[in-house]
């Protein structure tokens, strides 16, 4: 008999990658997604327009126990992998109460109904390394206290406190996976490593010509999705339900970022960004850098993708896009000369 799976949050990044790679091991896959997205399938589907197979899409609200209670007892559900967040740290300060809402109210809403309807089903709660916040060492592990910086941080302290108190109170498989920040050219525009390559390949394309960003110094541990989501399959599948850290052990900085991707069209970061304080946040995250031994030792997981990769795959991605754009503009602007070449090849574009 096949598995099968519910995700919520699947026309998110991860969701997306979660998808095709439980099709691809043949698990039936189902997803819940707000009524808007069923009505608006042009835009709001799709990440998950050309999937391996078939997926079963069920219109639900996190916000509505009722409505999650019910879609547990449509169908007998082996895993539950939880995705669904309101997931931008920044909007997280503009509209706390509406952030914790989703994150931690919705969080509950899916636990107790498992707990109610499907006792057996395995549970995976999406925490985050944003949990660590002012960060008390590192690297960070699976004990390190936590210390959020924002009501995103706040809000998945309590989503990850609430999985665990299920899994101790009632005995149910729930796991937390710990991932730090997982990137991938399905990235969402507004999270910094999207905005800087999708900038990078514009101005290279004469589309824009400068790119406002804020803290240039943070430092993140950055991986790809489609890697990470193998490490959530990997945690439902153990004997013992656990908390686990998914991290590259590797950190760089906004800066570094910006540096790569900009050399990757040949331009010089630093003719084009600026900076701009609407981009700093109340509280900053300084120092993300995750030690994933645990998740290497019991799961057998480990990256398989350089941050370099990462990277090129990223801008690579922006570029065929600007270039789709570029040929239906009006008046496209001349391009910008690639950076003077101290000794690099330099790379045709038009
Ligand atoms: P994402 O691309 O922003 O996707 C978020 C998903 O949640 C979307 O499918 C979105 O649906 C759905 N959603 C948001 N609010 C909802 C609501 N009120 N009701 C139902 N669905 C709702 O995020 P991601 O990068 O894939 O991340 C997946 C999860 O991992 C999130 O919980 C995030 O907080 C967590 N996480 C991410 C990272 C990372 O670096 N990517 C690291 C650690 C943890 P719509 O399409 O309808 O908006
Ligand atoms: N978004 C954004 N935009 N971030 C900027 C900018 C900008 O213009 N300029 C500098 N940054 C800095 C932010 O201040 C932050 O320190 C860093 O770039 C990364 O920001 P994001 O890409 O927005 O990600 P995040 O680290 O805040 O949150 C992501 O990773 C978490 C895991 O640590 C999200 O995916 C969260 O959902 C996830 O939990």
């Amino acid at each position: 008999m096949n598995k099968r799976a519910l995700i919520t949050g699947i026309t998110g990044q991860d969701g997306s990658y979660l998808a095709e790679t439980l099709l691809g091991y043949g698990y039936e896959v189902h997803g819940l997604v707000r009524r808007v997205a069923l009505q608006d399938p042009r835009h709001r589907t799709e990440r998950i327009d050309r999937l391996p197979g078939e997926v079963e899409l069920h219109a639900g609200s996190l916000e509505s126990f009722a409505s999650i209670f019910s879609i547990f007892g449509r169908a007998r559900f082996d895993e539950c992998y939880h995705l669904a967040a309101q997931s931008f740290v920044a909007e997280s300060f503009v509209d706390s109460f509406s952030t914790m809402n989703t994150n931690v109210a919705g969080t509950h809403h899916m636990l107790e109904a498992i707990r109610q309807v499907a006792p057996a089903c395995r549970f995976y709660f999406a925490g985050s390394s944003e949990m660590y916040g002012k960060v008390r060492e590192v690297p960070q592990t699976e004990s390190t206290s936590f210390h959020p910086r924002s009501p995103y941080g706040v809000s998945k302290v309590a989503g990850f406190d609430l999985t665990r108190n299920y899994r101790e109170s009632y005995g149910m498989f729930c796991c937390s996976g710990i991932l730090f920040n997982h990137e991938s050219p399905r990235r969402g525009l507004e999270f910094v490593t999207r905005k800087i390559t999708t900038a990078a390949a514009r101005i290279r394309l004469g589309l824009a010509d400068s790119l406002p960003l804020g803290n240039l110094q943070a430092s993140r541990d950055w991986g790809h999705a489609q890697d990470y989501v193998e490490a959530m399959h990997r945690m439902l599948q153990q004997t013992e339900p656990d908390d686990f850290v998914v991290a590259t052990g590797e950190t760089h900085t906004v800066e570094d970022f910006c540096r790569l991707a900009f050399a990757a069209v040949d331009l010089d970061y630093r003719d084009y960004v600026r900076t701009d304080p609407a981009f700093y946040r109340p509280a900053e995250v300084d120092l993300l850098l995750g030690d994933g031994s645990k998740a290497r030792e019991r799961l057998g997981w480990r990256p398989r993708r350089t941050f370099e990769d990462l990277v090129k795959e990223m801008v690579d991605a922006d570029l065929e896009s600007a270039w789709r754009e570029r040929a239906t503009s009006n008046r496209p602007a001349p391009l910008p000369s690639p950076v003077p070449l101290h000794g690099r090849r330099q790379v045709a574009v038009a």
